[in-house]
């Protein structure tokens, strides 16, 4: 299905105007061997990771079959395949019903399933890395499906091979989990540690939904795209060197000489944590989200995102890297102060 002059504003949960020419919305595999190569359309899921800027969009392309299957490996262990364009939460709520553990920690992350892997979505101690056995990809060059080995995924913190040798080559058409019967507890992460060291896969759920509803607002009800910006991974060196010089910085050591920092707490101590520029804000329950409060435009949000990067780069020497996904350029930039 070709849809024309589509509202941006319905294919991001950011909620920018833009205006999309073009949007192919394919069902099956053989609608994607439809698609016109020229331009490259751009892939995307539900837009829950992607901001539009600009006006020349490229054309978006969406894989929404959504079916999944179940097979047991043994006795304790499933195999599940689902289609890219199931949704992400959904998918999780019906795992925890199935009384099968794996994803639960990753309840509540807006998207969709064939997005996952792109980042590696990652909450409360588990990434998609940790479940994830394969994930299917359809190569635009071959017009087939190639199924890439989890090793073959290059998954790290909010990364993957689908952001570098993949980026633009094709399309994610489905992902295999390994889930099992059997517990697979992790409660490491702040908030879940109280949980009693038997609890049940819907304590989890539960507790993870209302740990996420505490501080990162519904996109429903405030548009934005969760974690604006990734946590830094540093040397290890110049990460206990900050420390020294702010003992209240929390570091993660990551292994391999790497740290991670917060990045909420660098944003919260630029003091950015509930600052408005126009309608685009600084979330003030959770700094590292950036929301829309409705009439927020692209240019606002160019001069916040540079102004958060400029402050902690200047008080701390740290560089943000954004996570969420900016597509399109402005063609001009008025100047926005703050
Ligand atoms: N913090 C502050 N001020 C605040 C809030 C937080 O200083 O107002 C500091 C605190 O030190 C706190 C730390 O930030 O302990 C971490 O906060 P939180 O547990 O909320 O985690 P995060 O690092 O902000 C990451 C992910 C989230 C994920 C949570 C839980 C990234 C970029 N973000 O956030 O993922 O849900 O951990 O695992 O890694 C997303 O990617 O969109 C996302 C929401």
């Amino acid at each position: 299905e070709i849809l024309v002059e589509q509202d941006g504003r319905d294919y991001s949960t950011f909620r920018l105007p833009a205006r999309l020419a073009t949007v192919y919305q394919c069902q099956q595999l053989d609608d994607l061997r439809q698609v016109p190569l020229e331009p490259k359309p751009r892939v995307q899921g539900e837009g829950s990771n992607t901001v539009f800027i600009g006006d020349e969009l490229p054309p978006l392309c969406r894989f929404v079959a959504s079916t999944k299957e179940l097979r047991w490996l043994d006795d304790d262990r499933a195999l599940l395949h689902v289609e890219a364009g199931h949704n992400w939460h959904q998918l999780v709520c019906w795992t925890v019903e199935q009384g099968l553990w794996g994803l639960e920690n990753l309840a509540l992350i807006p998207g969709s399933v064939g997005a996952a892997p792109v980042q590696n979505i990652g909450a409360y101690g588990v990434e998609l890395a940790d479940r994830c056995r394969y994930v299917d990809f359809f190569h635009w060059d071959s017009q087939q499906v190639q199924r890439l080995d989890v090793s073959d995924c290059a998954f790290a913190y909010r990364d993957s091979v689908f952001k570098h040798q993949l980026a633009g080559q094709g399309v994610i058409v489905a992902v295999g989990f390994t889930l099992s019967k059997s517990p697979r507890r992790v409660l490491s992460y702040q908030g879940l540690d109280k949980l009693p060291a038997n609890c049940t896969l819907q304590q989890v759920l539960a507790t993870v939904v209302t740990i996420r509803q505490s501080k990162l607002p519904d996109p429903g009800e405030l548009a934005n795209c969760g974690s604006f910006f990734k946590n830094p991974l540093l040397p290890e060196k110049i990460a206990q060197a900050l420390q020294l010089r702010y003992p209240a910085m929390p570091v993660f050591a990551q292994g391999k000489g790497q740290s991670k920092l917060s990045a909420a707490w660098l944003i919260d101590q630029a003091g950015f944590k509930g600052k408005k520029l126009g309608d685009i804000g600084c979330y003030s329950r959770q700094p590292l989200v950036l929301v829309n409060h409705g009439a927020g435009t692209a240019e606002q949000l160019l001069q916040l995102i540079e102004s958060i990067q400029l402050q902690v780069q200047t008080r701390f020497g740290v560089a943000l890297e954004t996570e969420v996904q900016l597509v399109g350029q402005l063609s001009h930039r008025a100047s926005v102060s703050l």
